[in-house]
């Protein structure tokens, strides 16, 4: 089962991710950007504030993909409970900002770009904090964490919930970190407990397609110009 931890900078995923550990001793944790050579490659592009922003969706994406082949297909294949700090809808609500203006349809472009090839989560809890308590927290310290910039992305993942509610659950991270953690330990034990998604057995090939009619009156988040595969 795979279990993502989304939110803006300086809402306590990280910490979450951290103290879930203890949770579930038995679980693969994990992070995007991650440390491998194609994270690194993200990491000096995040620092650098004149980066393309159409380069570094596909840095961000190409550590996606080893992330996946890497990492999360193989734990998924062992029947292990991942839980990954930040995965594809980090990408959807901040590249989707990065990309308006340049792209039409930025969020619905990111998520056509993942469609074919990712592992849709069984699961996305999203720490809830405003922009202004974001920046107040993570200390604006990159081109990421300012206010106007988190106020798009905070608008995309609004979006992201509103088309896939099944999936996400909101948490209020204005809440002190012991009762933001109960309350996520408490979300993820009932869905570990109902056996994820599916409880016959996670198939890591799965791209999530069975589900988009579900989506269906959001558009099929293929962006204009995007040959759509089941077409
Ligand atoms: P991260 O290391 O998770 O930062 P934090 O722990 O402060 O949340 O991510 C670094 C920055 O990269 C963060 O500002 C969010 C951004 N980011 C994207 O823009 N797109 C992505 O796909 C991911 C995974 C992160």
């Amino acid at each position: 089962m795979l279990v993502t931890l989304e939110g803006l900078d300086g809402s306590g995923k990280t910490t979450v991710w951290e103290a879930l550990h203890d949770v579930y001793p038995d679980a693969v944790f994990t992070r995007e950007p991650t440390d491998s050579p194609y994270g690194e490659a993200v990491y000096r592009s995040i620092e650098d504030d004149d980066a393309d922003p159409l380069a570094e969706l596909f840095t961000f994406v190409a550590d996606h993909a080893d992330h996946l082949s890497r990492v999360v297909r193989p734990a998924l294949a062992d029947g292990d409970l991942v839980v990954s700090d930040r995965y594809v809808d980090s990408r959807c609500a901040y590249q989707g900002a990065s990309l308006e203006g340049v792209v039409d349809r930025p969020v619905e472009y990111v998520r056509g770009v993942h469609q074919p090839f990712t592992v849709q989560p069984d699961l996305t809890i999203y720490l809830d904090v405003d922009p202004e308590t974001a920046v107040d927290r993570s200390g604006a310290t990159n081109k990421f964490e300012q206010f106007q910039y988190l106020s798009a992305v905070s608008e995309n993942y609004d979006r992201l919930q509103e088309w896939m509610p099944e999936r996400f659950v909101r948490v209020d991270a204005t809440q002190s970190p012991e009762a933001v953690l109960d309350e996520v330990e408490h979300v993820i034990e009932a869905v570990v407990e109902a056996g994820g998604r599916r409880a016959a057995g996670y198939d890591p090939l799965d791209t999530g397609e069975g589900e988009r009619e579900d989506y269906q009156g959001v558009g099929d988040g293929l962006g204009e110009g995007v040959r759509d595969p089941d077409a």
